[in-house]
């Protein structure tokens, strides 16, 4: 089965447990939690602290999406019972491997992000190691941006590398997911499908949500 990663960053802060609520209500699968440092990326989100603040308040799993520099310095803040998974970009990172092990470590499964221009190819030798391949489908950075198509080939590539090399790694996709693409991301290879101004920003944020789990299939 597919699963939704509703993204907080498009959440009300000043009522993040009520709109996680809502989110759950609606049978999200994942909490997707995106960290912005103002270096690796142009915009600055929040820390571990806003993450842990739902600890206890929700089941739902959460689907760290670390874009910083250096993530191997803040790994273990993020590591807790409701983490299942933490992805570090390819392109913060200079032992990848090293940190992947890392995660994996911690007991959490490990995530590689890529951004739009970075090739499939730098991740040859680590698509082993790796529970989850996280492909960017906008310039990460901000929330409410505008899909860029060409990763649709990018998402058919990765799926066709990975039955070639009888692997088994999830594939999930992140930025200007809507109602009306979702469909052709899932067919494309998708697994988890991250979506936050098309869920948080509706005017009934449950009711988006059940629309989107419903496509999950
Ligand atoms: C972008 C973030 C995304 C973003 C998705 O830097 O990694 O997770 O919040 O938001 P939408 O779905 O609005 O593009
Ligand atoms: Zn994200």
């Amino acid at each position: 089965m597919k699963k939704l990663a509703p993204s907080i960053l498009s959440a009300d802060f000043s009522r993040l447990a009520e709109d996680v609520m809502k989110i759950q209500k609606g049978g999200a699968h994942l909490i997707h939690v995106d960290v912005m440092d103002g270096h690796f990326v142009p915009n600055i989100s929040f820390g571990s602290t806003v993450m842990k603040s739902l600890l206890g308040r929700t089941d739902i799993p959460f689907d760290v999406h670390l874009m910083i520099e250096n993530p191997e310095r803040y790994i273990d803040d993020f590591v807790t019972d409701n983490t299942e998974y933490i992805t570090v970009h390819q392109e913060a990172c200079t032992h990848l491997h090293r940190v992947v092990q890392q995660i994996k470590a911690a007991g959490v499964k490990a995530g590689v992000s890529l951004n739009p221009a970075t090739s499939l190819d730098t991740l040859e030798w680590i698509l082993e190691d790796v529970d989850m391949v996280l492909l960017m489908s906008v310039n990460p950075g901000f929330g409410g941006q505008k899909f860029i198509p060409n990763v649709m080939d990018k998402v058919r590539q990765l799926a066709e590398i990975r039955d070639r090399r009888g692997l088994d790694f999830e594939i999930e996709i992140d930025g200007g997911v809507t109602l009306d693409n979702v469909k052709t991301v899932i067919e494309a290879g998708v697994d988890i499908v991250v979506a936050g101004s098309a869920v948080f920003k509706a005017d009934d944020i449950e009711e988006r949500t059940k629309q989107f789990v419903e496509l999950m299939v």
